[in-house]
């Protein structure tokens, strides 16, 4: 009976010390001294004994259960310590500010796009040129042949800051800026910001961005035109775009017209988009510059002749990219630029 008290003992240190949870410890604890546990039967078997070794064996026992008592006990206490490192260690908060607050802001799709279209134009022999957004009435409306009691004059559609400055409602004065500084052969584009009195909503803006194109030279054509603006178009959004040219009106240029190009979204075939027609409306404006305006600026026009175009880069921007709201071109948000 001492040695099976004795190898009782030691198996039961043996098994603490292997327990790597306390699950696995409690374990041990009803193995060797629950009511069906080892020393416990060990200790029923006693009644056997005499009377003589009775005491000295139950002394054994209770020294033994001591024991293992306090080696379970001392063991817990490890792996109580053990797992609560663990958990701090695991459930760490960096309380410290990171050292890289800045955060670098992102290229603007509308810029973008404006180099794009300007990298274009220049491929084609065209030169960048810059224009005020402040203008005068001059530039914006009289020099380009804007008769006096013309629509867009009127103080409910343009951002007037006296009676003869005001914020360029369209590039077109960069035209006249050009001619009136430079001599034919011309041929330039201007991108910028240009203003309308308009309500906000997910098309409008009264801030918008326009790109001007000019060409004055002797013998230019509308065929010129024509072709200059479908090589642009194929260009820009793909070789199987076709362009469609409309009637229309503007005071600086004659024969003017609208250009329509295939609806981005079917290429042609007809879709919902489109409203089955194949066709994406209003890219641009367009036609001969009038001679008037040319007369205006000095140059003569049974001697020169050109045309001129502009078009919304905004619009464009947001058909190139899938932007459904002008709004969000002008939130700056880093979170949308970023996905660009
Ligand atoms: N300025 C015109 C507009 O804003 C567009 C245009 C430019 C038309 C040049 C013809 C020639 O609508």
């Amino acid at each position: 009976m001492r040695e099976k008290l004795k190898r009782i003992k030691e198996e039961a240190i043996a098994d603490i010390n292997s327990s790597n949870s306390l699950e696995k410890l409690e374990g041990v604890r009803v193995k060797y001294l629950g009511k069906k546990g080892q020393l416990t039967l060990v200790l029923r078997e006693m009644g056997k004994l005499s009377k003589e070794e009775r005491p000295v064996i139950g002394q054994l026992a209770n020294e033994i259960r001591n024991e293992i008592e306090k080696e379970l006990s001392s063991a817990g206490n490890r792996l109580k310590e053990q797992l609560k490192i663990e958990r701090m260690e695991k459930e760490k908060i960096d309380i410290t500010i990171s050292k890289n607050v800045r955060r670098l802001g992102h290229r603007h799709p509308l810029i973008t796009t404006i180099e794009e279209l300007e990298n274009l134009f220049i491929s084609m022999g065209f030169s960048v040129v810059l224009g005020p957004e402040i203008e005068t009435v001059e530039n914006n409306f009289d020099a380009l042949n804007t008769p006096e009691n013309h629509p867009s004059r009127d103080l409910s559609d343009t951002f007037y800051i006296t009676e003869d400055i005001l914020l360029r409602t369209h590039t077109s004065p960069v035209q006249i800026r050009a001619m009136k500084e430079r001599k034919p052969p011309l041929r330039i584009v201007s991108a910028g910001r240009t203003f309308r009195f308009d309500d906000v909503d997910d098309t409008h803006s009264p801030m918008f961005h326009q790109l001007e194109g000019l060409v004055v030279d002797e013998n230019v054509t509308m065929a010129n035109l024509i072709h200059t603006i479908d090589v642009f178009v194929k260009e820009l959004f793909g070789k199987d775009m076709k362009t469609r040219f409309r009637p229309h009106h503007f005071p600086f240029t004659e024969p003017s017209a609208e250009v329509d190009v295939s609806c981005f979204s079917c290429k042609g075939a007809g879709c919902p988009v489109c409203n089955g027609t194949g066709w994406s409306m209003e890219l641009l404006g367009c036609g001969m510059v009038h001679p008037k305006v040319l007369e205006n600026c000095g140059i003569d026009p049974e001697k020169y002749s050109g045309f001129a175009f502009g078009m919304g880069i905004d619009r464009i921007t947001m058909v190139k990219y899938g932007i459904n709201d002008i709004r969000l071109l002008f939130e700056n948000d880093n979170r949308f630029l970023e996905q660009f």
